[in-house]
Order: C-alpha cells, then structure tokens, then sequence
C-alpha cells in the first residue's frame, strides 16, 4: 500500500469510530471513502452495529451490500445523521472541490440532506485556495456541445471527461465537464455563476456544508471543527 492509501485508510478507520449504534449514515463515494466502508462494515460484523447506510453511488451501495451494512435510498429515509465523504481540494475556509470521481450531483443532494457532514482527506487534498484541481460539471448530455461552448467563451477552459473515447457518465447517466481554471479567486461568486447556466446539473463547490474534517497527517488523524 501507498503512503497515501495508508494516510486514507487511517482517516477512514477514524471517521467510523463518529459512528454511534443507530444512526443513518451517507456513505460518500472514493478511493478514502472505501476504507471508511470496510472499517465501517467491520464494526457492523464485529458490534452488531445497527446502523443504515445511504449510499452517494452505485458503487459504494455495492460496496456496502457485499460488506452486510444494510442500505436505503435517499428517498426512504426521514433523515441522515451524519455523511462521510471525500474531497478533492479543501481550502482554508472549509469550502471544497468535490466529483473527481464523478459522483458529486448524489453526494451533494445527500449532504443538504444530512444533519452533519464529515470530509475525510489524505494531506494532500488541503490546499490555501481552490482550484488546482479542475472543477467538475455534471452536465446533461442534451445540448451539451452548445454549453461547452458557452464554457470556453466564459474562459472556464472546460474539458469533457473521457475515458477510451467515451464520454465519462454518471449514475444519472450524464456526462461530465472538468473546468481547469488552476485558481478560484472566489468561490461564490463562481458557484453563482455556474448554478444559473442552463444544463449544468450540479457542480462541484461544495461552499458551506462540512462540519467536521479529518485530515491524514504524517503523525495521524487530526480532526478540525469547521463549524
Ligand atoms: C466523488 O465524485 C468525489 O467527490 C470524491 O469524494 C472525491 O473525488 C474524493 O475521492 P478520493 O477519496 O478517491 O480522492
């Protein structure tokens, strides 16, 4: 295992322990998030723990059903106590960059949802501002041409995700944008800009909706209270 994996799956076995005996959880979507979903289905084999698990992507509901922690959709559930996810970047501010792994229009729509929302991080992802890291649009296919376009005229330098010359789809079967804008002078204003352009779903400032931090130090898991 890598420094890096290693530094995941220490913050990912110190999320779970914010656990408690039935609680509903969103499980967020990532390469951290898989080891917070293996030690979190430990603690469920090994405690009995009651818990329900809902799910930011297909591929951490199949993750969960194969570990036995049981899952509900969005929609069948009153409430979420807590989420546990990744990022990409995290400023200074605690506002983030999320969907380098395609998922962030379900974690976003589960994080609004949620009573708290805990990111889990390796050191690398802490950056003093956004943007190094391209922010990813989840776009519908329809017109999408056309809004990319828009995108380039607007200086986003937008970038379709591709993967063998296929578009990159989501769970919600749409594609994505990458915009490689290296720095965010204002993440706001940005997220404003972005949330009124026609046929982009979600993107993926996540400004104002962590509470707690975790970040993967080299001498452990240090946890930050962002608000
Ligand atoms: C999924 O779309 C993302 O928001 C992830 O949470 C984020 O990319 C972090 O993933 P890693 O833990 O794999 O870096």
């Amino acid at each position: 295992m890598t420094k890096q994996d290693e530094l995941k799956q220490l913050v990912g076995q110190e999320a779970v322990k914010f656990i408690e005996d039935g609680m509903i959880v969103g499980l967020g979507t990532g390469s951290t998030v898989k080891f917070m979903v293996d030690a979190l289905g430990k603690r469920v084999a090994d405690e009995q723990l009651s818990i329900v698990g809902v799910p930011t992507s297909q591929r951490t509901k199949e993750q969960a059903a194969g570990l036995g922690i049981p899952t509900k959709g969005l929609d069948e559930v009153d409430h979420i106590d807590l989420t546990i996810d990744g990022a990409d970047q995290i400023d200074k501010n605690f506002q983030g960059i999320k969907g380098g792994g395609a998922a962030h229009l379900w974690e976003k729509i589960v994080a609004i949802n949620s009573t708290k929302n805990m990111w889990i991080v390796d050191k690398s992802k802490m950056v003093d501002q956004l943007g190094s890291f391209p922010l990813p649009l989840e776009v519908i296919p329809y017109g999408s041409q056309q809004l990319f376009k828009r995108l380039e005229k607007q200086g986003f330098n937008p970038v379709f995700r591709m993967k063998n010359n296929n578009y990159v789809t989501t769970d919600s079967n749409n594609y994505l944008i990458d915009l490689h804008l290296h720095k965010i002078d204002n993440p706001k204003k940005l997220a404003l800009t972005l949330d009124q352009m026609t046929g982009i779903v979600e993107h993926g400032l996540f400004l104002n909706i962590v509470n707690t931090v975790i970040v993967g130090e080299d001498d452990g898991p240090k946890v930050l209270q962002a608000r």
